[in-house]
């Protein structure tokens, strides 16, 4: 038999393969858990051409560590990408990731329907740099268009989004950003690569919480960028943290060196270097270990969700499901093209009573977990209007489908008739509740 090429595999194959090998020393199988913060020079030419970045190797973890490096070659192979960074959460991620195309005073362009942390970290804590976002409802390739000005650095959206159901129409937003000469970043952390490849769709660059199914049992904190490396940062004049010469490293130009890893390197050599939110290695071991049987968890999580969704929407309690795996969704065309027609296992629904109907539902379950988290083995509930999403205001809750009377799911991979069982008893109680105050 010819020996494959290893981006000849097929994704599960790749899921397990990618990146690792056996350890050469000891023949361990398992890819080892680097705990370690630095790595011994050969001599002093070999420290010396590190440091100048003509040597690829391992100088000190804030920048590059074993075991975090097999992650990212496993996440670049499987979003089909030329190179990743590992980030200590997704929060983190999204930094680093507009970190090297932003200056003080630049815009970006972001979805109006982001997870709600998302929209905290870019409207205010981001604004702190001088970077200006501006929220626009991306349903609408053309409200993309309208918002661009000469500052404009990037469109970012989620291919589906947290927490409502909502998938974004990726090959028409991406044809906006190319036209502008500025990249899409794509959030794929709710569809992972199993169920999405932005990269095919256009997009440059993806943002991974690995915090939530890549990683798949609530245990780390994690994020990661990938970079597709087809994006040439030289079409025009926006992108001098690449294009230009970096004092720090005596006058070398990024894209110029390193070409389609100008990105990635840049990520690391800058980016780590100087934010340091640096992914631990037993935080990128879980992760991989978590990958491995990503494609079996993505789809169970979807067969729940969608027997949960189907049994929401027949709900005398539910005043509506939004799932894109429903043939009700106006996302529904949307999930079969670039999620092979699931939903994922996320979504919201609302439930008759509002805001008191809302919590009780969420207080009232007994196998179903109320925490802030997704992505886990175990089914989450939460109510957005009262946690993740508090802290925005009622114009922004309603743009990002966390009204008073939704409710979020994760869906987990329990016996799909006891998270419907524990639903159920939910809504009943919810209902006692709300006609005992009628
Ligand atoms: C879609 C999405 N992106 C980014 C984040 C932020 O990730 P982290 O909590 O790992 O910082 C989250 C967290 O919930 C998320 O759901």
């Amino acid at each position: 038999m010819s020996k494959k090429r290893k981006d000849d595999y097929g994704f599960e194959t790749r899921m397990i393969h990618a990146g690792s090998q056996p350890e050469p020393i000891t023949g361990a199988r398992q890819t080892p858990i680097y705990q370690n913060t630095g790595y011994v020079f050969y001599d002093a030419d070999h420290a010396a051409s590190l440091f100048n970045l003509q040597t690829f190797g391992f100088i000190y973890s804030r920048l590059t560590n074993p075991t975090v490096a097999v992650l990212e070659e496993r996440l670049a192979n499987l979003e089909g990408g030329r190179g990743a960074t590992g980030c200590a959460s997704g929060h983190a991620a999204q930094l680093l990731t507009l970190f090297p195309l932003m200056e003080p005073g630049d815009e970006f362009i972001a979805s109006n329907r982001l997870y709600g942390g998302s929209v905290t970290q870019f409207g205010k804590t981001f604004k702190k740099f001088d970077w200006q976002v501006r929220f626009v409802d991306v349903d609408d390739p053309e409200n993309v268009r309208k918002a661009l000005t000469p500052r404009t650095k990037a469109v970012f959206t989620e291919s589906l989004a947290n927490p409502g159901g909502v998938v974004s129409d990726l090959e028409a937003l991406s044809k906006v950003a190319r036209e502008a000469g500025i990249p899409l970043i794509v959030d794929n952390t709710l569809a992972t690569p199993y169920l999405c490849r932005p990269i095919e769709w256009g997009a440059d660059l993806i943002v991974h919480s690995t915090t939530k199914f890549l990683t798949g049992n609530g245990t780390v904190i994690g994020g990661a960028v990938v970079d597709s490396g087809k994006f040439d940062w030289a079409q025009n004049d926006k992108f001098g943290g690449l294009t230009q010469p970096e004092p720090a490293y005596h006058g070398l130009t990024f894209y110029e060196s390193f070409g389609d890893m100008a990105y990635t390197t840049h990520a690391h050599a800058v980016g780590l270097r100087d934010l340091g939110p640096t992914m631990a290695p037993m935080n990128a071991f879980l992760t991989l270990l978590g990958i491995e049987t990503l494609s079996l968890r993505m789809e169970r999580h979807g067969q729940n969700a969608q027997k949960v969704a189907e049994f929401l929407e027949a709900h005398d309690e539910v005043a509506w499901v939004s799932y894109a795996g429903l043939t009700s969704s106006p996302y529904h065309a949307l999930a079969k093209k670039y999620l092979g027609g699931s939903g994922g296992a996320l979504f919201t629904f609302g439930v008759k009573g509002g805001y008191e109907a809302g919590v009780k539902v969420v207080e009232s379950c007994e196998l179903l977990s109320h925490l802030a988290n997704i992505g886990d083995t175990r089914s989450l509930i939460l109510h957005p209007a009262s946690t993740t999403h508090r802290q925005l205001t009622d114009e922004q809750r309603e743009a990002a489908g966390a009204g008073p009377d939704v409710v979020r799911l994760s869906i987990g991979l329990e016996t799909v008739e006891d998270i419907i069982a524990d639903l159920d008893q939910a809504l009943k109680a919810a209902a006692q509740g709300r006609k005992a105050a009628e």
